[in-house]
């Protein structure tokens, strides 16, 4: 596949565009300042083409099969401004010109609804002490999620609890309704890959960046998750 990765100097970013190399695709990286990516690779394609003018991100989108996008604030201030919408705002219109229907964003565990069987410290103490501390940052991605879903495109969100830089396990394990609340809750997206997260689905969540690209584990076959879990919300 030919995909496009957005935010890929970040550091999630980062993470997405070497699995999506690694998977054996052709990758265009989408940068401000290319002597910030550390990959080399001959699949990898950088672009500087600034987000703001959609009409030539379409141009430079066009063939592209998939888009994934790991753009975040910079400052809080960028936060505050709302950049993760506008930047993905353009990102949205871009793809519909092109025609490139698939896009996977990430956002953040904290978006989402808080799980009924969060426990208790969790509910009450630190899932509030962390909106609190990063609300501009939850504004501008719950914003963004929004204005995803209201597209026309095949869209999925992620939302993951943290980064820890920790080893992929490359595996993942399922569970339904009631305990898994966080659950994905439409149909499975073509686009990493064809086993890509089907229905009401549980990540482990230890380590979300080797978990956006990864492939499904055989049901049952992890112990239970000792972290949030990663939430993946998808359509189309
Ligand atoms: N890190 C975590 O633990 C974590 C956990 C849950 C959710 N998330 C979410 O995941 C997303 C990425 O997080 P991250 O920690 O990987 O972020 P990050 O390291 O700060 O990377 C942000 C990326 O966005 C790009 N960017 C920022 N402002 C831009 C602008 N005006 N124009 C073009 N590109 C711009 C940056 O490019 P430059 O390199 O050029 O600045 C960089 O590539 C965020 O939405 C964050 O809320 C992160």
């Amino acid at each position: 596949m030919r995909l496009a990765v957005f935010g890929a100097t970040g550091r999630t970013g980062r993470c997405v565009l070497q699995q999506a190399l690694d998977g054996g695709h052709q990758v265009t990286a989408f940068v401000r300042d290319p002597s910030k990516l550390s990959i080399d690779h001959p699949a990898l394609t950088v672009s500087t083409q600034p987000l703001d003018d959609p009409t030539a991100l379409a141009a430079a989108l066009a063939d592209h099969d998939a888009a994934a996008s790991a753009l975040g604030p910079n400052t809080s201030r960028q936060a505050r401004a709302a950049i993760t919408t506008t930047l993905t705002r353009h990102i949205i219109k871009a793809l519909t010109e092109s025609g490139t229907r698939r896009f996977v964003a990430v956002s953040a565990a904290p978006v989402g609804p808080v799980p009924p069987d969060e426990p208790f410290l969790g509910r009450k103490l630190f899932i509030p002490l962390i909106k609190a501390a990063f609300a501009p940052v939850y504004a501008d991605l719950a914003t963004m999620e929004a204005e995803i879903r209201a597209s026309a495109l095949a869209w999925t969100i992620v939302r993951p609890p943290r980064l820890t830089n920790g080893r992929g396990r490359n595996s993942y394990r399922q569970a339904s309704k009631p305990t898994c609340p966080r659950a994905i809750r439409s149909p499975a997206p073509t686009w990493p890959t064809p086993s890509w997260p089907s229905s009401k689905t549980r990540h482990n969540g230890t380590d979300h960046r080797h978990r956006l690209l990864t492939r499904q584990h055989p049901r049952g076959a992890l112990p239970p998750p000792r972290t949030p879990s990663l939430a993946v919300e998808h359509h189309g």
